[in-house]
């Protein structure tokens, strides 16, 4: 077969995974999920799971009765902080990527308290904190104690996806807060200057799959990062003296004039840092990839036909993306009252 050919077969594959998608068929509000779920337009996206993964005590209706409120009131506040600061979107996406990658999304992330998650090395630069704060607080005045930090956290993710023109896609609810967070534990999230089989493991450990670790990796189309952690590539790159030769020498320009200082930031995606769009993956393509496990991603036989099939095509990019965070929503999530509790305040585990 034609190395060409390549990309347009796994587009293929990709379109057959995504038309196979089925929604949850599992969870224990069924007749809620055909009537709201598949007869919408975003019945599409609602990610398939395969049974191993499933976690039958999460479900789309679980704060129905509850706490009906909860997804607008949510949405509501997003939108606002966004607009104020449309840099949040991403912030809020990263936040829960970290949440979900240490001890589940069990909102472990948001405990502030000495040697937490939080405190970690690389925890340094999340934010988006407030904004959970402040969704919790509301939620506190009307439905108190009942909507866990880690379910906001997962409906953020999703409303700031949406925000910045990514996909919609259903988030099913019932995550339990964890009680235990441990910085050591955060610092093994990588951190842009791993190899492709870790960051593979690190995915698969999680139960996650190489196209997940390629889809999700598209998150990068939004945000920034600190320049102190990308101007190893720019001079005397491994002791050559000259700049690593991965990049695109016109993008290195541009990056040495902009990164002078390492505490200043740069656009991840150099192209269109304020869209949800597959141009990350075009960037790759041009040896434009900011962090090094970004443009790895191009270089791995592995993970390159993926790239191609991606940035050949926005719309399976989208469909995909939402089908992924759909699995990364339910890595390790504490279900049941045995487990973990509803904290009232995110940022501390209830004292009673
Ligand atoms: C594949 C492994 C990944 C690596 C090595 C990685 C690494 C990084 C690094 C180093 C930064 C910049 C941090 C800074 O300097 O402030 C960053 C930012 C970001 N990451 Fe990742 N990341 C990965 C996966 C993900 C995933 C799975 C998501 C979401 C689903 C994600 C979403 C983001 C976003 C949105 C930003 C920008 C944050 C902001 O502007 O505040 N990343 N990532």
């Amino acid at each position: 077969m034609k190395n060409s050919s390549l990309p347009l077969l796994l587009l293929l594959v990709l379109y057959t995974i995504s038309a196979s998608s089925r929604p949850y068929e599992n969870y224990d509000d069924k007749s809620s999920l055909s009537s709201t779920i598949s007869e919408t337009v975003f019945s599409l996206q609602v990610p398939a799971l395969d049974e191993t993964t499933f976690d039958n005590l999460l479900s789309f209706g679980y704060y129905r009765k509850t706490c009906p409120q909860f997804e607008s009131i949510l949405h509501n506040k997003v939108k606002e902080w966004i607009q104020k600061d449309y840099t949040l979107a991403a912030s809020l996406m990263r936040l829960h990527f970290h949440d979900c990658s240490v001890r589940g999304c069990d909102g472990s992330i948001l405990l502030k308290h000495d040697g937490s998650e939080r405190t970690a090395q690389a925890s340094k630069t999340l934010r988006g904190f407030e904004v959970v704060d402040d969704i919790k607080a509301e939620l506190e005045k009307q439905c108190p104690k009942t909507v866990s930090c880690a379910d906001i956290l997962t409906a953020a993710a999703r409303d700031a996806t949406v925000e910045l023109g990514g996909p919609y896609w259903a988030v099913p609810y019932g995550r339990r807060d964890g009680k235990v967070s441990i910085a050591k534990e955060a610092d093994m999230v990588p951190m842009g200057h791993e190899n492709v089989t870790s960051l593979i493991e690190f995915f698969q450990s999680r139960g996650m799959a190489v196209l997940d670790l390629v889809v999700l990796s598209g998150a990068h189309t939004i945000g920034r990062t600190s320049c102190g952690s990308i101007q190893y590539r720019l001079y005397n790159y491994q002791g050559t003296g000259k700049p690593d030769p991965t990049l695109d020498p016109k993008y290195v320009n541009f990056l040495q004039r902009k990164c002078r200082w390492a505490s200043e930031y740069v656009d991840l995606d150099a192209t269109t840092p304020k869209t949800f769009d597959n141009v990350y993956y075009i960037n790759l393509e041009k040896k434009m990839g900011l962090l090094s496990t970004d443009q790895l991603l191009y270089s791995d036989a592995r993970t390159s036909p993926l790239v191609s099939a991606l940035a050949a095509s926005h719309s399976v990019f989208e469909h995909q993306f939402a089908v992924s965070m759909g699995k990364l929503g339910i890595v390790d999530v504490l279900t049941g009252l045995e487990e973990g509790e509803i904290r009232t305040n995110c940022n501390f585990v209830n004292d009673y």
